[in-house]
């Protein structure tokens, strides 16, 4: 098969990268806003973490809220102090334009608009913070793209309606939908309604705000309601945006998982099917507008009962999303295991390895032919535009002795992605921008330390919050610059007469305009 290297995107693609405000903003409690879900994530030395402590702060619940309400000072919550974006977003814009950004991904703190969630009146403090933040980006020129809730509920409605688990919380984020749909009206074009929402399954903490006493309590009948909520929002979110403005485009975002049969067994690749069910079923849901004829066996089978009320099947099918968005980092292998029922594994983390591909130091495959299949899947089923809000490499950075980090591996996870993302679109698919997760330093959103790095902006902070939050560039900073100046055909960074390798020996690098 023939391959289109060196060939440039389309015209008008947009590159850029992508963040969440719970991992960026810091300022937790300036600005007026209110305390939201991350705010009681811990993060803990891998020594003392456990399947279920610590990961994806799984086990935040009703006593862990209470500790740290009570004794926040015995606690390290990463999260409140993100990488310091509230005071310092003017240096981290600049540094993104100069890499030659055309989009920026964040998501507005729902807690900064409305401090409680359910407050009468919004926050006109919070509002201002945003609106100077687009503002800022529109300077130079860089298109943003807004998450509405990127893990990020309001502590109160956590408390009060155990977030997404009750139907007030959608009229509360109906509430701030309308809000800021009116007030960035002309300075926001992209939205997407929820990150990742079929986190929900693993994360109903984390993703949809959801208080339990213990993760006994997470059952399919649990959270397949908890995404229905989810869904009649999102959908309503969708009607309200092209309502307040036609031009407005919204999305939904994904946590692809691309899987592969275990062997040729007809059973595993039976088993694949299953899985993609599984991890399909949202993006089916948002972007079909009704629920697909496979998830009837499943619901019967568990005793699933959606409670589902009159109006929201029409609601579901008046709120399709223009466009899906999607969070690819890895493919996994699935593997019959001889269930008389569909059950889907959907695993996040290699249970079953895969030899044919590399590991990151996380432990997640790196398969970025994988990301290709992913894109002519999704874009079969769909037939809609697609964004890439997140992709990206997350490891520990090792600076060289004169301090310069030359992050080669950051770099090739880039290259070999952006490499089979290019052949999708030979292939046809619609793909209309890419965002790099993390493009600056960022507080992780499973583990809340900080070393697991994604920048190509370096940001000097430990997991302790201990450093001076300056901000520097890494050898992929350049990388990501060539790259974007060649609209993604410099994939090997051979255009210019200087070697990149040039910048990791004496941290000179004169190519300024490329
Ligand atoms: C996605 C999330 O799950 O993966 C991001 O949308 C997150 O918020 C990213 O940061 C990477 O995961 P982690 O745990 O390495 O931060």
């Amino acid at each position: 098969m023939s391959r289109v290297t060196n060939t440039p995107f389309p015209e008008g693609f947009l590159w850029g990268g992508a963040t969440a405000a719970n991992q960026i903003e810091g300022g937790w409690d300036e600005g007026g806003r209110g305390p939201a879900a991350g705010d009681f994530a811990i993060h803990l030395p891998k020594e003392q973490r456990s399947k279920i402590n610590g990961e994806m702060y799984k086990d935040v619940n009703v006593k862990q809220i209470e500790r740290i309400e009570k004794n926040p000072e015995n606690y390290n919550l990463a999260k409140r102090r993100g990488v310091d974006f509230y005071h310092r977003y003017k240096e981290d814009i600049a540094l993104m334009a100069e890499m030659g950004f055309s989009v920026f991904r964040m998501s507005i703190s729902w807690s900064r608009i409305y401090p409680n969630g359910d407050d009468a009146q919004p926050n006109e403090e919070g509002l201002k913070f945003y609106d100077d933040v687009f503002d800022e980006l529109h300077k130079y020129g860089i298109e943003p793209l807004v998450t509405l809730d990127h893990f990020d509920v309001p502590l109160n409605l956590i408390k009060k309606y155990s977030g997404f688990k009750s139907r007030e919380t959608i009229d509360c984020f109906e509430k701030y939908c309308e809000t800021v749909f009116t007030r960035y009206k002309g300075k926001v074009k992209y939205w997407l309604t929820f990150n990742e929402i079929n986190c929900v399954l693993t994360n109903p903490y984390a993703c949809s705000g959801v208080l339990l006493n213990d993760q006994s309590e997470r059952t399919y009948e649990l959270v397949y309601n908890v995404s229905h909520n989810q869904f009649v929002a999102s959908a309503k979110a969708v009607i309200l945006a092209h309502k307040i403005d036609p031009e407005m485009k919204v999305g939904c975002m994904l946590c692809r998982l691309e899987n592969y049969a275990a062997s040729t067994k007809p059973e595993d690749v039976l088993q694949t099917v299953f899985e993609d069910h599984f991890n399909f079923f949202y993006t089916d849901v948002q972007a079909k507008g009704e629920y697909p004829y496979y998830i009837h066996r499943f619901f019967k089978e568990h005793n699933i009962k959606i409670d589902m009320k009159p109006e929201d099947a029409e609601i579901l099918k008046a709120g399709k999303v223009d466009f899906i968005s999607i969070s690819y980092y890895m493919s996994y292998v699935a593997q019959y295991k001889n269930q008389e029922i569909i059950e889907p594994t959907g695993s996040l983390v290699a249970v079953i390895k895969n030899p044919n591909l590399a590991m990151s130091e996380a432990g997640w495959p790196i398969d970025p032919v994988g990301f290709r299949t992913a894109l002519n899947r999704i874009y079969d089923r769909y037939g809609l535009p697609i964004f890439i809000a997140e992709n990206g490499l997350g490891s520990t950075d090792h600076p060289g002795e004169n301090g310069y980090v030359c992050d080669d591996d950051r770099i090739e996870y880039m290259k070999g992605h952006v490499r089979e993302m290019r052949e999708a679109i030979e292939d046809g698919v619609d793909v209309f921008g890419y965002a790099w997760w993390g493009p600056m330093d960022l507080v992780s959103s499973g583990t809340s330390e900080i070393s697991k790095r994604y920048g190509m902006i370096g940001i000097d902070a430990d997991n302790d919050g201990n450093g001076t939050y300056n901000r520097f560039k890494k050898k992929s900073f350049y990388y990501y610059k060539k790259l974007i100046a060649s609209n993604g055909a410099d994939l090997e960074n051979n255009i210019g007469d200087q070697p990149l390798d040039d910048w990791c020996a004496n941290g000179k690098y004169t190519v300024e305009n490329v």
